[in-house]
């Protein structure tokens, strides 16, 4: 039987339906004006005796969603100290009565989901479809992974033995893990983790990015409010420096983090370094990705899906596409067609239901953003951006949406994690030489292919070395348990969130051989 029936992924918002639209927005909406003020939480206590951050929303400067006490040194150690006493109890607990924690909890994120989309919109600048999507994979990550804790946990043996001998083989969680997140994802990732390190018997001690900390704040709310216990599940706020404390301490036995390549590397260090037994690391990280299009592609599906691929959320998905390459006999009809869609384009609050790109995360970012765009724009052939009123330019950090014709994939250096596109024409006979610079920049996490030549399409998704290959579609948004996400190389270790072997990464095995 198939155990995995019954598991739907959760249903979204019609938000073309006007009266549906109305209703939603008026509850999204009930969420603004409150100012927070979060902290650590530590054994189900708030603590607020951190420093003090204020937190502004990406698209108005002006406006102070609230404060976050980041955490400090005691409380990181106290965390730590309370989730590996916890741990022996903790693991010792059935997974069915775990797994239902974690379905308790989706329901509650169903139930607040307008509070959270707010929260999402507000501390990272999220559009409104951006805020519902988030929330249903956070729904979706908690019941997938219940679901799979229970099937991973089901098998016990028995294994074949000398007659008279009972062998038995089973699963256990590790330990403390911490988790560590990025900010583009501040609930769907923070949580995924989370749910997959609790399920399979792991105490978790979670230090979310810097830039969003309140929507995590609420999170772990929420996931006491499910039944976690307070000494299983501790949050700490704050910067670099908690997470690293984190990696070097000798009783956190995994660390499953999500962000950049340059610090997954600098954890592993950490990890290889610290006193303490050989810890698990679980990274997902950066990319460098491309599509390739032929000249059998349709030029105007090629487009709708470009558009989507770069500039969704701003291009701040680490599956966005950063390099296009198109095949020089559809080259020009494709950049017409592009400069024409980005015409159409709307750079704006990212409330707003017109609104195509909202604003990138911070100050650093945008300048960072805009340095690229300035140089790219210099090396290569600028085909279009998007023009940004003044009055939004001002009010928060918008980088405009630009896309620039360049001639080597080694012109970008590093991934720049924004809305810029670079394309790139090749002729057909040097397909193999796309094929070999995509590989050589190390990364590989998304690829998409658009062509009508189907064993053309199957033979560059077997050669090019990435974890996501998306045919004929757009190349961001993977769906749980559909499209498990993930990359190779300088993009992560696997396996792959949201998929069947996610949690296996979480535990240890252990044998039993019984001769009573
Ligand atoms: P980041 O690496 O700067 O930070 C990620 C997290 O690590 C934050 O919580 C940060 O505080 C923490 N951190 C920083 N230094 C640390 C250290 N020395 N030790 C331990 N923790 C430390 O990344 P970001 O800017 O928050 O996120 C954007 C990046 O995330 C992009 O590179 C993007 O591609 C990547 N990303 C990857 C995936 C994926 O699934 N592959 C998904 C989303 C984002
Ligand atoms: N899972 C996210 C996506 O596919 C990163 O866009």
């Amino acid at each position: 039987t198939d155990i995995f029936a019954d598991r739907r992924n959760s249903q979204g918002v019609n938000l073309n339906i006007n009266s549906q639209h109305h209703a939603f927005m008026d509850k999204v909406k009930s969420f603004y004006g409150k100012t927070w003020t979060v902290g650590s939480i530590v054994n189900g206590k708030t603590l607020t005796s951190g420093t003090k951050h204020q937190v502004s929303m990406p698209q108005n400067k002006s406006v102070t969603v609230g404060h976050i006490h980041w955490a400090n040194e005691s409380q990181a150690k106290d965390a730590i100290n309370i989730a590996h006493a916890a741990f022996p109890v903790w693991s010792r607990t059935t997974v069915e009565s775990r797994a239902l924690m974690l379905e308790k909890l989706a329901d509650l994120l169903e139930q607040h989901s307008h509070e959270l989309i707010a929260l999402c919109n507000m501390e990272a600048g999220k559009t409104l479809q951006d805020g519902i999507d988030e929330v249903r994979e956070a729904v979706d990550f908690c019941r997938y992974y219940a679901q799979q804790g229970r099937a991973l946990f089901a098998y016990e043996g028995p294994l074949p033995g000398p007659t008279g001998e009972r062998n038995e083989l089973f699963n256990v969680g590790k330990g403390v893990f911490a988790c560590i997140s990025p900010w583009n994802f501040p609930l769907a990732i923070f949580l995924g983790q989370i749910a997959a390190a609790l399920v399979t018997g792991n105490t978790v001690v979670a230090k979310p990015a810097e830039q969003t900390g309140i929507i995590a704040y609420r999170t772990v709310e929420l996931a006491l409010e499910a039944g976690i216990p307070a000494d299983v599940l501790h949050l700490l706020p704050g910067g670099g420096d908690v997470g690293a404390a984190l990696s070097q301490d000798p009783r956190v036995i995994g660390v499953c983090f999500t962000g950049s390549t340059q610090t997954a590397k600098r954890i592993n260090m950490a990890l290889a370094e610290k006193d303490g037994p050989i810890s698990t690391l679980i990274a997902e990280t950066g990319g460098q990705n491309a599509m390739i299009v032929d000249s059998t592609a349709l030029p105007e599906q090629v487009v709708r899906d470009v558009i989507a691929s770069a500039f969704t959320s701003a291009g701040q998905r680490c599956s966005a596409l950063r390099v296009l390459y198109v095949q020089e006999d559809i080259a020009d009809r494709i950049i017409e067609l592009l400069q024409g869609a980005m015409k159409e384009m709307v750079v704006g609050d990212p409330l707003d239901y017109q609104t195509d790109v909202g604003p990138v995360i911070d100050a650093a970012a945008q300048q960072s953003l805009n340095e690229h765009i300035a140089r790219i724009r210099k090396e290569g052939k600028l085909i279009a951006t998007v023009p940004v009123d003044e009055s939004v330019m001002a009010s928060g950090t918008f980088v405009q949406p630009t896309a620039v014709e360049i001639t080597s994939i080694d012109q970008l250096e590093k991934e720049h994690f924004g809305p810029i596109l670079h394309v790139i024409r090749f002729k057909a006979k040097h397909l193999n030489d796309v094929i070999d610079n995509i590989n050589a920049t190390g990364f590989g996490l998304t690829l998409g292919i658009h062509s009508r030549n189907e064993s053309l399409a199957m033979s560059i998704a077997d050669l090019v070395n990435v974890g996501n290959v998306y045919i004929n579609r757009n190349q961001v948004g993977a769906v749980v348990g559909v499209q498990p996400f993930g990359g190779q190389g300088l993009s992560g270790t696997g396996p792959k969130a949201g998929g069947p072997h996610y949690l296996t990464r979480f535990i240890t095995e252990k044998t039993r051989s019984n001769n009573i």
